[in-house]
């Protein structure tokens, strides 16, 4: 059983894809973290991020786990990410991990860009998770002041929607909404009424399955 949930920044869909793993006793993978990690490589490496080749060389062996979550999750580290995810290369080198973690016995939860499209089309429940670009802006501003990273809204704001925009318009494996995927908006949403809808919309689409 394999649980695609793709979306913008700070929509939540880490927050429901590891919530709908804990529900149905998945494991889960936030694949922002496999492009997060070569970001982070490229600026820890002094690289240029308009470095193609460098970018897919370092993506060939990237291992996510070298990285602490904390380190990963810091606000210019996002910025590179997107970056080298807009290169097919580095796409196409993290491909297989992707796919081999959602094919595994039982099934899992992916959450991403494109999951529902490219990764595991074949997704047996598909969520689309989105928020205005205001509300996201608001959210992922307060996580960043409790890292300690104190920026101004406008400019977390300007971020994302630079970001939004980066993810949306590329050519390779671009953020859009798969045709079978049911979308959940919730710019107006607490975290516990976006579970409780996201886990309805996912419930009725399994069916029986669970
Ligand atoms: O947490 P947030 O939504 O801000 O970012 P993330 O999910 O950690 O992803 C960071 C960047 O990686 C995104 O802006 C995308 O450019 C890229 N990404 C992607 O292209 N495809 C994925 N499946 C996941 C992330
Ligand atoms: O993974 P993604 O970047 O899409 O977002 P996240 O890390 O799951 O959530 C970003 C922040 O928004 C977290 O601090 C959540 O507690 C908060 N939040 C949410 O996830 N859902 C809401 N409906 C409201 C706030």
């Amino acid at each position: 059983m394999i649980i695609a949930i793709d979306g913008p920044a700070a929509s939540g869909k880490g927050t429901l894809a590891r919530r709908l793993a804990a529900h149905y006793g998945l494991p889960h993978l936030d694949t922002g973290l496999l492009y997060r990690a070569v970001g982070h490589a490229m600026l820890e490496a002094g690289l240029s991020l308009e470095d193609e080749a460098a970018a897919a060389r370092i993506a060939a062996r990237i291992d996510p786990a070298a990285y602490d979550e904390e380190t990963l999750k810091a606000g210019p580290v996002g910025e590179a990410a997107s970056r080298v995810a807009s290169v097919p290369e580095v796409r196409k080198a993290l491909l297989f991990l992707q796919k081999s973690f959602a094919h595994q016995p039982g099934g899992a939860v992916l959450d991403g860009r494109d999951i529902g499209t490219v990764i595991a089309p074949e997704a047996d429940a598909k969520l689309f998770v989105t928020a205005s670009a205001q509300a996201r802006a608001e959210r992922r501003w307060h996580e960043l002041l409790k890292r300690g990273e104190q920026l101004g809204l406008d400019d977390v704001l300007a971020d994302i929607r630079k970001r939004d925009a980066r993810d949306s318009g590329r050519s390779s494996a671009p953020l859009v909404q798969a045709a079978d995927a049911m979308l959940l908006d919730n710019t107006a949403l607490g975290v516990e009424e976006s579970w409780q809808q996201a886990l309805a919309l996912v419930a009725a689409r399994l069916g029986d399955r669970r």
